[in-house]
C-alpha cells in the first residue's frame, strides 16, 4: 500500500488527478471506477481542466460508479446519477453508452429484481474487462462505497442498509431532514472493489483522521471496510496532512508510478 501525504485538499486533488490522467494517457480505453462525495469534486474539476486545456481524452473510457441511493430517480439533485453528470460527465467527452451508475429506481421489496440487477452490474464490469482504476472516498466510519462497518470483505454488488452515522453525515445534502435521507443503497461490494487493478483512495480533513488511522495502521477488519485495501497489490492512498494527523508512520510525498 502506498500512502502519500500532501499538504492540503487541493494538492490531494491534483496528485490524484495526475494518477488518473497518467493512466488514461497510458491506456486510453481505461475502465474507471468512480466515486461521489465532496472529496473527489476537485479531482473531477482538475480532470475537466485537463480535458479542456490539455486534451485529456475520455472518448474511449468506460466508467462504473460505486453506488446509488435506492429511491432517488436520476433527475433528483442528490442522486449519484445527477452528481456524476453535473460534476464530471457533462463536461468531458466520455460516451454516454460507456457510463454505468447503479440504478436506484427499484423497490426494496423486489428482492429478486435487485439481486438480478446487481448480478448484471457485476457481469458488465467483467464484460468490459474489469476496472483498471477504482477511485474511493472514505466515510468517517471507514466505509468505502456504501459498504458500511460489518460488510463482508468478500462482498459483491448488493443492496445495503445505510448506517445511522452515514445517514446523519449525508443529511446535510437533504436539508438536514433525516426523513428525506434514503435508508438503502446499491453498492459495489468490497470484493468487487478489491478486484480492481489499482485502487486510489483520497481523503482530506480532520474528520477523516480516525478512519485513515484505522485503515492504514490497524488490523484489517470488516468494522473498518477501508482497511481491506491493505490486502490489495496496488492500493494508493492520497491524504492531506489533516487526514494523516493520527498516523505514526513516515509516508511518501508523491506517486512515482502505478506499480
Ligand atoms: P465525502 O464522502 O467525500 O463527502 O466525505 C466520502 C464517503 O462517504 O465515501
Amino acid at each position: 500500500m502506498l500512502v502519500v501525504v500532501k499538504k492540503n485538499h487541493d494538492e490531494v486533488s491534483r496528485e490524484a488527478a495526475r494518477v488518473v490522467s497518467n493512466m488514461l494517457r497510458e491506456k486510453p480505453s481505461s475502465i474507471l471506477g468512480l466515486a461521489t462525495g465532496t472529496t473527489p469534486l476537485d479531482l473531477y474539476n482538475e480532470l475537466i481542466r485537463m480535458y479542456k486545456e490539455e486534451g485529456l481524452d475520455f472518448s474511449k473510457v468506460t466508467t462504473f460508479n460505486l453506488d446509488e441511493y435506492i429511491g432517488l430517480p436520476p433527475s433528483h439533485p442528490e442522486s449519484y446519477h445527477y452528481f456524476m453528470y453535473e460534476n464530471l460527465f457533462k463536461h468531458i467527452n466520455v460516451p454516454e453508452r460507456f457510463i454505468h451508475v447503479p440504478s436506484g429506481m427499484v423497490d426494496v421489496s423486489e428482492v429478486h429484481r435487485i439481486n438480478r440487477f446487481c448480478e448484471w452490474y457485476e457481469e458488465q464490469i467483467v464484460r468490459f474487462g474489469g476496472i483498471d482504476l477504482q477511485l474511493l472516498g472514505i466515510g468517517a466510519n471507514g466505509h468505502i462505497g456504501f459498504n458500511e462497518p460489518g460488510s463482508s470483505l468478500g462482498s459483491r454488488t448488493r443492496i445495503k442498509t445505510l448506517s445511522e452515522n452515514t445517514r446523519k453525515d449525508n443529511s446535510r445534502f437533504f436539508d438536514n431532514d433525516m426523513d428525506q435521507v434514503p435508508k438503502y443503497a446499491i453498492t459495489m461490494g468490497i470484493g468487487t472493489i478489491l478486484d480492481s487493478k489499482v485502487i486510489l483512495l483520497v481523503a482530506s480533513g480532520k474528520n477523516k483522521a480516525k478512519a485513515i488511522k484505522a485503515t492504514v495502521e490497524a488490523p484489517i477488519t470488516s468494522q473498518v471496510p477501508a482497511s481491506a485495501v491493505q490486502m490489495h497489490k496496488r492500493a494508493i492512498l492520497i491524504v492531506d496532512e489533516d487526514a494523516a494527523s493520527q498516523l505514526d508512520g513516515t509516508y511518501d510525498e508523491f506517486v512515482t508510478n502505478l506499480e
